[in-house]
Protein backbone atom coordinates (compact mmCIF):
# COMPACT_ATOMS: atom_id res chain seq x y z
CA UNK A 1 0.00 0.00 0.00
CA UNK A 2 1.42 3.83 -1.04
CA UNK A 3 -0.64 5.37 1.82
CA UNK A 4 2.47 7.83 1.43
CA UNK A 5 0.52 9.40 -1.41
CA UNK A 6 -1.93 11.92 -1.08
CA UNK A 7 -4.88 12.75 -3.88
CA UNK A 8 -7.00 15.75 -4.14
CA UNK A 9 -10.22 15.13 -5.50
CA UNK A 10 -13.12 17.43 -6.07
CA UNK A 11 -14.97 19.30 -8.04
CA UNK A 12 -13.70 21.45 -10.93
CA UNK A 13 -12.21 24.93 -9.40
CA UNK A 14 -12.07 23.50 -5.81
CA UNK A 15 -9.02 24.55 -5.47
CA UNK A 16 -6.82 21.36 -6.15
CA UNK A 17 -3.76 22.91 -7.82
CA UNK A 18 -3.39 25.85 -5.92
CA UNK A 19 -3.36 23.58 -2.64
CA UNK A 20 -1.89 20.72 -3.96
CA UNK A 21 0.99 22.57 -4.77
CA UNK A 22 1.53 24.60 -1.06
CA UNK A 23 0.42 21.01 0.34
CA UNK A 24 3.63 19.41 -1.27
CA UNK A 25 6.03 22.01 -0.40
CA UNK A 26 4.67 21.68 2.69
CA UNK A 27 4.90 18.26 3.21
CA UNK A 28 7.86 17.72 1.14
CA UNK A 29 6.46 15.74 -1.34
CA UNK A 30 6.14 15.66 -5.54
CA UNK A 31 3.54 17.10 -6.84
CA UNK A 32 2.21 16.16 -9.62
CA UNK A 33 -1.66 16.79 -12.18
CA UNK A 34 -3.64 14.00 -13.58
CA UNK A 35 -4.85 16.83 -16.28
CA UNK A 36 -0.83 18.01 -16.73
CA UNK A 37 0.13 14.09 -17.09
CA UNK A 38 -2.90 14.10 -19.95
CA UNK A 39 -2.18 17.10 -21.29
CA UNK A 40 1.59 15.71 -22.13
CA UNK A 41 0.77 12.42 -23.27
CA UNK A 42 -2.18 13.60 -25.48
CA UNK A 43 0.04 16.48 -26.97
CA UNK A 44 -2.62 18.50 -26.53
CA UNK A 45 -4.73 21.31 -23.89
CA UNK A 46 -7.76 19.15 -21.90
CA UNK A 47 -9.88 21.77 -24.09
CA UNK A 48 -8.65 20.60 -27.43
CA UNK A 49 -9.06 17.07 -26.64
CA UNK A 50 -12.43 17.37 -25.57
CA UNK A 51 -12.92 19.07 -28.76
CA UNK A 52 -10.84 16.72 -31.03
CA UNK A 53 -11.03 13.55 -29.44
CA UNK A 54 -14.14 13.67 -26.74
CA UNK A 55 -14.36 12.95 -23.44
CA UNK A 56 -14.23 9.36 -23.93
CA UNK A 57 -10.76 9.16 -25.13
CA UNK A 58 -10.00 11.88 -22.53
CA UNK A 59 -11.06 9.46 -19.99
CA UNK A 60 -8.95 6.86 -21.16
CA UNK A 61 -5.99 8.48 -20.78
CA UNK A 62 -7.07 10.14 -17.12
CA UNK A 63 -7.07 6.52 -16.24
CA UNK A 64 -3.56 5.83 -17.64
CA UNK A 65 -2.52 8.77 -15.66
CA UNK A 66 -4.11 8.05 -12.31
CA UNK A 67 -2.44 4.91 -12.49
CA UNK A 68 0.90 6.07 -13.48
CA UNK A 69 0.55 8.91 -10.77
CA UNK A 70 -0.53 6.68 -7.98
CA UNK A 71 2.51 3.97 -8.72
CA UNK A 72 5.16 7.05 -7.66
CA UNK A 73 6.37 7.36 -4.33
CA UNK A 74 5.58 10.53 -2.08
CA UNK A 75 3.70 12.57 -4.16
CA UNK A 76 0.56 15.01 -3.62
CA UNK A 77 -1.43 13.88 -6.77
CA UNK A 78 -3.82 16.79 -7.96
CA UNK A 79 -6.72 14.81 -9.69
CA UNK A 80 -9.05 16.01 -12.68
CA UNK A 81 -12.75 16.29 -11.35
CA UNK A 82 -14.35 13.78 -13.03
CA UNK A 83 -11.81 11.60 -12.26
CA UNK A 84 -14.19 9.50 -9.32
CA UNK A 85 -16.88 9.14 -11.77
CA UNK A 86 -14.69 6.05 -12.81
CA UNK A 87 -14.78 3.03 -9.73
CA UNK A 88 -11.24 2.03 -11.23
CA UNK A 89 -10.09 5.34 -10.86
CA UNK A 90 -11.25 5.24 -7.29
CA UNK A 91 -9.84 1.68 -6.49
CA UNK A 92 -6.30 2.72 -7.35
CA UNK A 93 -6.80 5.86 -5.71
CA UNK A 94 -8.20 4.21 -2.34
CA UNK A 95 -5.69 1.70 -2.52
CA UNK A 96 -2.55 3.61 -3.52
CA UNK A 97 -3.44 7.10 -1.65
CA UNK A 98 -5.35 8.68 1.03
CA UNK A 99 -8.04 10.36 -0.70
CA UNK A 100 -8.43 14.13 0.33
CA UNK A 101 -11.82 15.50 -0.97
CA UNK A 102 -11.74 19.48 -1.23
CA UNK A 103 -15.56 20.00 -0.87
CA UNK A 104 -16.50 23.39 -2.53
CA UNK A 105 -20.19 25.18 -3.26
CA UNK A 106 -21.67 26.12 -6.47
CA UNK A 107 -20.87 29.65 -6.06
CA UNK A 108 -17.35 29.01 -5.66
CA UNK A 109 -17.12 27.11 -8.15
CA UNK A 110 -19.00 29.74 -10.60
CA UNK A 111 -17.39 32.73 -8.82
CA UNK A 112 -13.31 31.09 -9.42
CA UNK A 113 -14.71 30.20 -12.91
CA UNK A 114 -15.51 33.77 -14.15
CA UNK A 115 -11.26 34.19 -13.19
CA UNK A 116 -10.39 31.22 -15.78
CA UNK A 117 -13.02 31.58 -18.51
CA UNK A 118 -12.60 28.69 -21.49
CA UNK A 119 -10.80 26.26 -19.27
CA UNK A 120 -13.42 24.24 -18.34
CA UNK A 121 -14.83 22.23 -21.34
CA UNK A 122 -17.53 20.61 -19.30
CA UNK A 123 -18.85 23.68 -18.27
CA UNK A 124 -18.75 25.89 -21.56
CA UNK A 125 -22.21 26.63 -22.41
CA UNK A 126 -24.78 29.23 -21.60
CA UNK A 127 -25.57 28.22 -18.06
CA UNK A 128 -22.41 27.11 -16.55
CA UNK A 129 -23.90 27.75 -12.92
CA UNK A 130 -27.20 25.07 -13.55
CA UNK A 131 -24.49 22.65 -15.50
CA UNK A 132 -22.37 23.41 -11.98
CA UNK A 133 -24.82 22.89 -9.63
CA UNK A 134 -26.52 19.56 -11.56
CA UNK A 135 -22.73 17.71 -12.02
CA UNK A 136 -21.94 18.55 -8.56
CA UNK A 137 -25.01 16.68 -6.61
CA UNK A 138 -24.27 14.18 -9.29
CA UNK A 139 -20.99 13.82 -8.00
CA UNK A 140 -21.03 14.52 -4.58
CA UNK A 141 -21.83 10.63 -3.49
CA UNK A 142 -19.24 9.49 -5.33
CA UNK A 143 -16.55 12.36 -3.96
CA UNK A 144 -17.92 11.54 -0.62
CA UNK A 145 -17.53 7.53 -1.46
CA UNK A 146 -13.86 8.33 -2.56
CA UNK A 147 -12.90 10.79 0.24
CA UNK A 148 -10.56 9.42 3.69
CA UNK A 149 -11.10 13.39 4.36
CA UNK A 150 -13.58 15.99 3.36
CA UNK A 151 -12.09 19.39 3.69
CA UNK A 152 -15.02 22.14 3.26
CA UNK A 153 -12.96 24.81 1.40
CA UNK A 154 -15.64 27.56 0.35
CA UNK A 155 -14.19 31.15 1.26
CA UNK A 156 -10.70 30.21 2.40
CA UNK A 157 -7.20 31.06 0.85
CA UNK A 158 -5.36 28.26 0.01
CA UNK A 159 -2.72 28.53 2.95
CA UNK A 160 -5.41 27.61 5.23
CA UNK A 161 -6.82 24.84 3.24
CA UNK A 162 -3.30 23.61 3.67
CA UNK A 163 -2.85 24.11 7.38
CA UNK A 164 -6.63 21.69 7.54
CA UNK A 165 -5.17 19.22 5.48
CA UNK A 166 -2.44 19.00 7.73
CA UNK A 167 -3.87 18.76 10.85
CA UNK A 168 -6.60 16.23 9.58
CA UNK A 169 -3.71 13.97 7.69
CA UNK A 170 -2.09 14.28 11.35
CA UNK A 171 -5.44 12.89 12.92
CA UNK A 172 -5.85 10.29 10.25
CA UNK A 173 -3.24 8.90 10.67
CA UNK A 174 -2.12 8.82 14.58
CA UNK A 175 -5.99 6.61 14.66
CA UNK A 176 -4.34 3.62 12.79
CA UNK A 177 -5.03 4.45 9.57
CA UNK A 178 -1.85 5.04 8.30
C1 LIG B 1 -13.10 17.68 -15.48
C2 LIG B 1 -12.29 18.45 -14.67
C3 LIG B 1 -11.08 19.12 -15.18
C4 LIG B 1 -10.50 18.35 -16.37
C5 LIG B 1 -11.56 18.15 -17.42
C6 LIG B 1 -12.77 17.36 -16.89
C7 LIG B 1 -14.33 17.08 -14.88
O1 LIG B 1 -10.08 19.21 -14.17
O2 LIG B 1 -9.98 17.12 -15.96
O3 LIG B 1 -11.96 19.41 -17.89
O4 LIG B 1 -14.91 16.14 -15.47
O5 LIG B 1 -14.73 17.52 -13.78
P1 LIG B 1 -10.19 20.24 -12.92
O6 LIG B 1 -11.01 19.59 -11.86
O7 LIG B 1 -8.78 20.42 -12.51
O8 LIG B 1 -10.81 21.48 -13.44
Amino acid sequence: MRRDNISLVGFMCSGKSAVGRRLATTLELDFVETDMLVEASAGMAIRNIFECQGEEYFRQLEHAAVDSATLRDNCVIACGGGVVTRAENVALLRERTTVVWLDVTVDQVVKRLQGQPGTRPLLAGPNPEGRAAEMLAARRPMYEAAADIRIETSGRPPDDVVDKIVRALEDWHGSAHS
